[in-house]
């Protein structure tokens, strides 16, 4: 089974899993599917599942298969995908939440594992040893050990089936993690979050959260992540960002059945609604009155397939936010669902550190509502490049203009001896950086005139209004080298250009005539980077790579690939992430890198699109998009 990350946010990304029953995008919610209930009158059938709502996996119990006579018999003869009439991927449980529920099962480890290859499962699962939450450390060590063993057991017997074995380790967070280290260790391809019904069931969200961090230290990202049991649309953006891949629920069909309504926020009882607030096609052609006094087999029709509806769009919202790089932006909508949540969610603000190190660096946009905006990750990053790598270059004396106006009425005025700050939501802000990520792409209605960076000034002037005069060439400077240590380091400009008054006389910015905004930086009228203007980066040409790699010790800026892939690579082919022998722990996802062979001779240049760890993780899918193959250059 292959999986691969092709957009990312956050800890979360939309994936690529390819089955023996086709490929599953993911996030993904896998109903279940209860194979003695499908044939109850309006009752949702796996083929309606596939055919009118799209989806592409379903899970199932084996257990309950086995333990039915009529359906083991019809699923070990035709096999589950002709039984339940389903075309697409098909994961099977094992009984393991049964013993949960009911106190205990029979059945042996073993022999329910081969029954769901026997049967056909895409995926089967070991039957683990359900932790809750209640458990001691030790009962919870002791189910971990049965697990694993059982686990080492299972993929003997396994055969074609692609294994889940889930981690448990109740709320013991060193032993989640451990679990994961261990699982990953064993070689698992596919590994469920266990245990966490209850924490969710009791609205533990923030200890689910804290589970969900330390699962992530442990476990690699070259597998999928699935959340057992999470199957409320409340939760799902969160635990995405967190980086699960794929959730199932039951609760679609077992609310319904019970009269209530999903929300993306809520649950409510059909008794006390007198709107339906949805437009899909069950909301659409019927009203709430009308659904409260129908009888209850029709109305748990009904109510299954609104639910299910209402599943299916907040997927669809989570992955276009992760397109667009807008996932805390939903987290924070979703957050106000409940103060349990909300509470919980500050959790991945306290972790930023955490989730940083995957986050990719730019995004469209960055909408800052309350001072929780303040704690995305993006937004410290950019704090802590500040702090690290910024250094005025036009003198330690600053201006700061008290008036928060748009910058762009400074725009081109660099004044010679002094560097000019305007309040920002980042606090005082150089003003040639509201062209550099993510400063330009702040949207907020507040901006502060205190703050740390001005800790690097000697001195600052406090005045209403800019002095008059300043011209191009200095702002240019001072865009171009506080760019430049901003998005590759604090040493960076000074190793290419000298000082900035050497720069001067070599660097040219290239702007539209039409927008002022930069184009492309020359150095001694060859072409030296190209400038990504909505997003304010810039990309590295042959010259300025040679630059990097002659005054950076290996592996800076680097990618470092096999001989094998090097020939490829150097024709302009994507690089791929199991050809990287060595990589700049530094870079991030979105970062422009050099990919060199062994002998730090450049083959190609690129943008990053794994973070460091990824790139060592991941088995499939691209690790670095190549622009430009030395061999298939264009120009110097
Ligand atoms: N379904 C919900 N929770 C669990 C779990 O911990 N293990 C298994 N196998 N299935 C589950
Ligand atoms: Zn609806």
């Amino acid at each position: 089974m292959e999986f691969e990350s092709v957009e990312k946010d956050l800890m979360g990304r939309i994936g690529r899993l390819k089955t023996r029953h086709g490929v599953v995008e993911t996030p993904a919610v896998l109903p279940v599917v209860n194979p003695n209930l499908i044939t109850e009158e309006g009752a949702i059938t796996p083929r309606e599942l596939y055919d009118r709502f799209g989806f592409r996996m379903i899970i199932t119990n084996s257990y309950i298969i086995l333990k039915s006579e009529n359906l083991k018999e019809k699923a070990l003869e035709r096999g589950l995908h002709s039984m339940l009439d389903f075309p697409g991927a098909i994961m099977t449980d094992s009984g393991t939440f049964q013993s949960y529920v009911y106190g205990d099962v029979d059945v042996d480890p073993e022999r329910i594992v081969e029954f769901q290859r026997l049967i056909g499962s895409d995926i089967g699962t070991i039957l683990d040893v359900f932790t809750t939450p209640k458990a001691t450390r030790g009962e919870a060590e002791e189910a971990l050990k049965t697990t694993l063993k059982r686990a080492k057991d299972s993929k003997k017997i396994a055969g074609e089936m692609t294994l889940a074995v889930p981690l448990q380790g109740g709320i013991y967070t060193d032993l989640r993690e451990r679990a994961a280290l261990d699982v990953t260790a064993l070689g698992a391809e596919y590994i469920p979050v266990g245990g966490v019904v209850p924490l969710m069931e009791s609205y533990r969200y923030r200890e689910l959260f804290e589970i969900l961090f330390h699962v992530q230290r442990g476990l690699t990202r070259g597998v999928p992540v699935h959340l057992f049991g999470a199957g409320h649309p409340s939760v799902i953006p969160f635990a995405v960002a967190l980086g699960m891949d794929l959730f199932d629920s039951a609760s679609y069909v077992k609310y319904a059945r019970d009269g209530r309504y999903f929300t993306e926020y809520s649950t409510r009882s059909v008794e006390v609604l007198e709107e339906l607030p949805c437009n899909c096609p069950v909301c659409s052609n019927t009203d709430a009155r009308e659904l409260r006094e129908m009888p209850q087999k029709e109305r748990e029709a009904l109510l299954s397939r609104h639910n299910l509806y209402v599943i299916q769009r907040v997927i669809k919202e989570v992955k276009q936010a992760i397109r667009e790089g807008t996932l805390w932006e939903m987290l924070e909508r979703y957050g106000r669902a409940h103060p349990k949540l909300w509470k919980a969610f500050l959790l991945i603000g306290e972790r930023w550190e955490d989730v940083e190190q995957l986050d990719p660096l730019y995004k469209k946009r960055l909408f800052l509502i309350s001072k929780v905006s303040r704690g995305q990750p993006v937004f410290r990053r950019a704090i802590k490049r500040l702090m690290e790598r910024y250094q005025p270059v036009g003198g330690p004396e600053g201006l700061l203009i008290k008036e928060s106006d748009s910058f762009t009425k400074y725009l081109g005025k660099g004044y010679e001896d002094k560097e000019i700050l305007l309040p920002s939501p980042y606090g005082p802000l150089p003003a040639h950086l509201f062209e550099v990520f993510p400063f330009g792409q702040t949207v907020s209605e507040d901006s502060f005139d205190e703050g740390e960076i001005l800790s690097k000034y000697s001195s600052l002037e406090r005045v209403e209004k800019a002095p008059e005069g300043g011209d191009w060439q200095w702002w240019n400077m001072r865009f171009l080298w506080g760019g430049v240590q901003m998005q590759f380091g604090g040493d960076v400009p000074e190793a290419l250009w000298g000082s900035p008054e050497e720069a001067m006389k070599d660097v040219k910015v290239v702007r539209s005539k039409k927008t002022s905004r930069g184009r492309s930086v020359q150095y001694r009228g060859k072409h030296y980077f190209g400038v990504r203007a909505s997003e304010g980066t810039f990309t590295l040409s042959w010259f300025s790579a040679r630059a990097l790699l002659n005054r950076f010790e290996p592996p800076r800026f680097r990618v470092v690939v096999s001989e094998e892939a090097a020939p490829y690579n150097a024709e302009g082919r994507s690089v791929f992430p199991r050809f990287v022998v060595d990589i700049d722990p530094e870079l991030r996802p979105g970062d422009e890198v050099i990919v060199v062979d062994k002998d730090d001779n450049p083959l190609a240049l690129g943008r990053l699109l794994l973070s460091p760890r990824e790139v060592g993780e991941m088995k499939s899918g691209v690790a670095v998009k190549v622009r430009e193959g030395v061999k298939s250059r264009e120009e110097d």
